[in-house]
């Protein structure tokens, strides 16, 4: 399987994040990278679609020696999903595979985070985070009988950042550190 639409696209945003754009541009000139890269589905090594029986997983696909961006394929088996959580930095999202749901949440006044708004993401379709334009969300696979599959970029080495799951009743949070599924990214030269 080629990985050049991959490497064309760590080139764009690597191109990109060079410029030192403000937040706005990565999101918006981002996205559209990111929408070339999932507007085919030929191009993912299997290897890093694997779903897991019990949990999601998060395969790194690259990371900027400089910890300015990770891309991720995040893949969700039947029935799973996220816990409430943030990232702490600027994020895209490209849905590649299935369906998933996207709920937003936004803290309250008496520290519980309320449920503001729900989407579904589609192949080809994307989405941002960020701390400025609301940072915390859950992601579902909206489908009960195959896997979903989506490409994330970050701007950090999200695998690595302390950053937290939220009880979105109590508001009681957690800190936590996601890794990765798997040791090996793929040969973008292939
Ligand atoms: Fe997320």
């Amino acid at each position: 399987m080629s990985t050049e639409k991959l490497l064309n696209f760590v080139q764009g945003i690597t191109r990109l994040l060079d410029t030192n754009p403000d937040e706005s541009t990565i999101l918006s000139q981002g996205q559209a990278l990111l929408a070339e890269l999932v507007a085919s589905d030929d191009w993912l090594p299997d290897a890093f679609a694997q779903p897991h029986p019990q949990h999601y997983q998060q395969y790194l696909l690259y990371a900027d020696p400089l910890d300015r961006l990770s891309i991720v394929s995040f893949v969700w088996g039947p029935g799973q999903k996220t816990p409430v959580h943030d990232h702490l930095t600027w994020g895209l999202v490209g849905g590649l595979r299935g369906r998933e749901r996207e709920t937003t949440y936004e803290k309250q006044a008496d520290g519980s985070y309320k449920a503001t708004g729900s989407a579904l993401l589609l192949p080809g379709q994307t989405t941002a985070v960020s701390p400025a334009i609301g940072d915390v969300h859950e992601v579902a696979n909206d489908l009960p009988d195959q896997p979903s599959i989506s490409i994330h970029v970050y701007g950090r080495n999200i695998g690595r950042v302390h950053r937290h799951v939220f009880d979105a009743v109590s508001g009681a949070e957690k800190s936590f550190v996601s890794g990765y599924a798997s040791d090996v990214v793929p040969n973008l030269w292939s």
